[in-house]
């Protein structure tokens, strides 16, 4: 099973969209593995964001973020992180298609309601910016066979 790390933004928390987004993810057959309220800092922004820090809009990133807590969760399932990609749509809300978390609400490029990690590189070195490891639960889904055929499941 693939790991991702999602955050949801506080465009997404502070529209009262949190509940939308989790339960999206649960009905698909995602399981949440880690959840938890934090206050993003510029240090932690500035690592997370390391790519895009000498780009015109990095100011922009830093405040948007910073604006209010965000919800952070590890989320697993087999190809996961294209999975919640797809889910998640296009960076511009305005471009994103209908169906998706931002084609469905958000029609800004930064006020974009959730972060969700491009790859599994991204992925690990994201939980572990995020999550401490005693913070991650790994149990077996209940409905685990209504979720997946038998040769589907990887360790
Ligand atoms: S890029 O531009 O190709 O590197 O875009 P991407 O890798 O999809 O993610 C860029 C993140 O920066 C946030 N952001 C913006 N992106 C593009 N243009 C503007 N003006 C902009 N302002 C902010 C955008 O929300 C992406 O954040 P994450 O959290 O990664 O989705």
């Amino acid at each position: 099973m693939e790991k991702s790390l999602i955050i949801i933004k506080p465009s997404g928390l502070q529209r009262g969209l949190a509940g939308n987004v989790i339960e999206r993810f649960q009905r698909k057959g995602l399981q949440i593995n880690g959840i938890k309220m934090m206050q993003l800092d510029e240090a932690i922004l500035r690592s997370h964001y390391a790519h895009l820090t000498d780009r015109p809009f990095f100011p922009l990133i830093l405040k948007s973020m910073m604006a209010s807590p965000v919800i952070v969760m590890v989320l697993s399932g087999e190809d996961a992180i294209s999975v919640i990609r797809d889910m998640t749509g296009a960076t511009n809300g305005r471009k994103a298609a209908p169906g998706t978390i931002r084609g469905d609400f958000s029609m800004s490029g930064q006020e974009n309601i959730i972060h969700a990690s491009d790859s599994a590189e991204s992925a690990v070195a994201e939980i572990a910016r995020f999550f401490k490891p005693d913070e991650i639960f790994d149990y077996k889904p209940a409905h685990i066979e209504y979720l997946y055929a038998d040769d589907e499941i990887t360790e």
